[in-house]
């Protein structure tokens, strides 16, 4: 079973190193074009939906010091050198705590009525001290109250991530993972549900909506199997199915904590606060359809990517040998205390990776994301060299169906310098989610990842991800428009993705970028 296990963690930390008919109508193609352009949907989005885009705090501030991800660029850990809005390196990150007002400016004035940033804990709490005392520092308060102010005073409703990848090195200090080892250690969660009992005291009138921890699956991934995030362990699984169970009980418990706490329904809708959280729901292919242990693969690592968590805050189920049963030493059925424990799908989705199950004892499944150079797929690619698979939005929100819960797109985005892919990869992903939503898929929100260009962790600024690019040279980060921004506009305008918008996008340029953004190896 280990065995098993071993291998299938293995597979999900090649893949997830991400750094890994609506209404009714059938696709058709338009005679006499070359361009595909499907049917129109006839039902429009809701006047009611949630249009956004998403940012997490170490990705967009200056200042972040006190973190395990400085610590991690100091080891340099990050493409070129770069940092996250060090104070040292004026060159450095889009600075959002100076620009927020006139970012959420741009943000409005694309008619977004929603936004997700994250209340970094290291800014508010230095220490471990200051949080059991519930005695942020003045200057983070500050300016997260602010944040929320600028969010209000623009109908914009905020999305609160309360955990995104970092830690205060109190917490997670890198260099002593044996006295604070982050999730890796049972204190964390006593610290996180404190972090979450004052949050939820101190915004509850302005938050409704909670991300508690971002992309969980991928944290793991990346921290202990991946090495490509602090601490940088490379194929500790043991460690990884330590902290994967950690977070677990700490979304369950910060769960708890909110709903005690936040009290007050900052929106008028009878309910004071939703919890969730963002989880990174990706489609895994078998290389060869026809080939009964590719498909295993396939499905395997689908579930340990998009259901393990879900199944645990829903249902209360942990199979931790992921033999598929729940009846083996570590596993849990119905654990009261994990159960119902999420009041909606928090969904990232970006793309697919093909499996191919190379079969022998020793071996393990294999993920096609070509900068491994494991396996060539037919898909058009990001600049990050990621498959671009717009359908496979449909494919996770089937598969999340089942859950019945509501669902919000807490992100969706591609790595575009050039802004040459950008429009139609928002265009392609948004048709399929009005399709989706046709065919009565509960989706509430979506949030288009994101605002402006900011630090992709280990790839640093390579990649850019902005609806809104940031001249990073220049001291005061100027930002400019895209043309996808425009596009952004017109769609939630219009409530409807309408068919002529593919007529006037281009293909996408490329199949394989020789020269994506590169990737530290692990090793
Ligand atoms: C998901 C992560 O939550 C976010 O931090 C990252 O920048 C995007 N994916 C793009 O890789």
């Amino acid at each position: 079973m280990q065995k098993n296990l071993f291998r299938l963690v293995l597979a999900g930390a090649l893949a997830l190193v991400g750094c890994g008919g609506g209404g009714g109508d059938d696709p058709a193609v338009d005679a006499g074009a070359d361009v595909y352009v499907p049917p129109a949907i006839s039902k429009p989005f809701p006047a009611d939906f949630l249009w956004g885009t998403a940012t997490a705090a170490y990705q967009v501030e200056t200042g972040l010091d006190g973190t395990d991800w400085h610590q991690w660029e100091q080891k340099g850990k990050v493409i070129d050198g770069d940092k996250s809005g060090a104070p040292d390196r004026a060159d450095d990150g889009p600075a959002m705590e100076t620009h927020y007002a006139a970012d959420l400016d741009r943000a409005r004035a694309l008619g977004n009525n929603t936004y997700r940033f994250e209340m970094a804990m290291a800014r508010l709490f230095p220490t471990r001290a200051a949080l059991t005392s519930a005695t942020p520092d003045p200057t983070a308060l500050a300016y997260y109250r602010a944040l929320l102010a600028a969010c209000k005073s623009r109908g914009i409703v905020p999305m609160v991530t309360l955990h995104h990848f970092v830690w205060p090195t109190w917490i997670h200090d890198v260099d002593d993972v044996a006295t604070k080892g982050g999730w890796a250690s049972e204190s964390t969660i006593t610290d996180f549900t404190n972090f979450a009992t004052w949050s939820a005291k101190t915004f509850g009138a302005d938050v409704d909506l909670w991300v508690t921890i971002n992309e969980p699956m991928v944290y793991v991934i990346n921290g202990y199997l991946g090495g490509q995030f602090p601490p940088g362990n490379f194929l500790q699984v043991e460690k990884a199915l330590t902290v994967a169970y950690n977070m677990i009980e700490g979304h369950a418990r910060a769960y708890d904590a909110i709903h005690a706490n936040d009290t007050m329904d900052a929106d008028g809708d009878g309910k004071p606060a939703l919890v969730s959280i963002a989880n990174h729901n990706r489609v895994m292919q078998p290389k060869n359809p026809a080939d009964a242990m590719d498909r295993r693969a396939a499905e395997l690592l689908q579930k340990l990517s998009n259901r393990v968590f879900f199944d645990a805050a829903t249902g209360g189920n942990i199979d931790k040998n992921f033999d598929g049963d729940y009846d083996d030493p570590g596993d849990k059925k119905a654990d009261p205390r994990l159960m119902n424990r999420m009041d909606y799908l928090g969904v990232n989705y970006y793309g697919l990776a093909v499996v191919q199950y190379i079969g022998n004892e020793n071996s393990f499944p294999v993920i096609g994301i070509p900068r491994f150079e494991l396996l060539e797929t037919p898909w058009d690619k990001t600049e990050f060299n990621w498959d671009i698979y717009p359908q496979g939005l449909r494919e996770v929100l089937d598969e999340m169906k089942g859950y019945q819960l509501p669902i919000y797109i807490t992100e969706n985005g591609i790595a575009d310098r050039d802004e040459e892919q950008r429009s139609r990869f928002l265009v392609e992903h948004l048709y399929e989610l009005q399709r989706a939503m046709a065919d009565g898929i509960d989706v509430r929100g979506y949030y288009h990842w994101s605002l402006v260009d900011n630090f992709e962790w280990s790839a640093g600024y390579c990649p850019r991800f902005g609806l809104y690019a940031v001249d990073f040279s220049k001291p005061d980060k100027p930002r400019s428009e895209g043309a996808a921004a425009r596009l952004y506009q017109r769609i939630i305008a219009e409530r409807t993705v309408s068919p002529d918008l593919f007529r006037t996008l281009p293909p996408y340029p490329l199949q394989l970028y020789e020269e994506s953004c590169p990737v530290l190896s692990p090793l």
